[in-house]
């Protein structure tokens, strides 16, 4: 076992794991976290995608020990004072999920773009999404909400659908 101590969502854990413990599962199972879903396990799909130490990350590809003295953000820590993440609520306005198991990594992967390019294009959004899958909505709102909380105005349909 090895002694981590990692701060998520602003607070501090300190913990023994196994080496081979994934982040995704600790986050999961030893801090309850579940907001963070497992969507492959092998770095695929994006939806484990969290914020470490301010650059996103798939939290299946990183062990819970490399994430030792590192502050991590999950979508569960973005709410500020019970008011959604202006990206929490673009997805809930827009109807940007169906199952709903893309959208943390979605929305964090979208945060991340956000922080780099404030104004982003709808191709802009494509491309940052794409290591994120989702099965269900064909991207189209997706991308609409993400536009939504940049303040962006209205996109064409052709801008969106291309
Ligand atoms: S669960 Fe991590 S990328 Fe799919
Ligand atoms: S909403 Fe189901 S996978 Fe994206």
């Amino acid at each position: 076992m090895t002694r981590i101590s990692v701060t998520v969502d602003g607070t501090k854990y300190e913990d023994e794991v196994e080496p081979r413990l994934l982040l995704v599962h600790y986050l999961r199972d030893r801090l309850g976290l579940t907001g963070t879903p497992v969507g492959c396990d092998t770095s695929n799909c994006g939806a484990c995608t969290v914020d470490l130490d301010g650059v996103t990350a798939k939290s299946c590809s990183v062990l819970a020990v490399q994430a030792d003295g590192s502050e991590v953000t999950t979508v569960q820590g973005l709410a500020v004072n019970g008011e959604w993440h202006p990206l929490q609520k673009a997805f809930h306005e827009r109807h940007a999920l169906q199952c709903g198991y893309c959208t943390p990594g979605m929305i964090m992967a979208a945060r991340d773009l956000l922080k780099e390019n404030p104004a982003p294009s709808a191709d802009d959004v494509r491309h940052a999404l794409e290591g994120n899958l989702c099965r269900c909505t064909g991207y189209q709102n997706i991308v609409r909400a993400v536009l939504d909380a940049a303040g962006a105005t209205e996109p064409s349909a052709q801008e969106v659908a291309t």
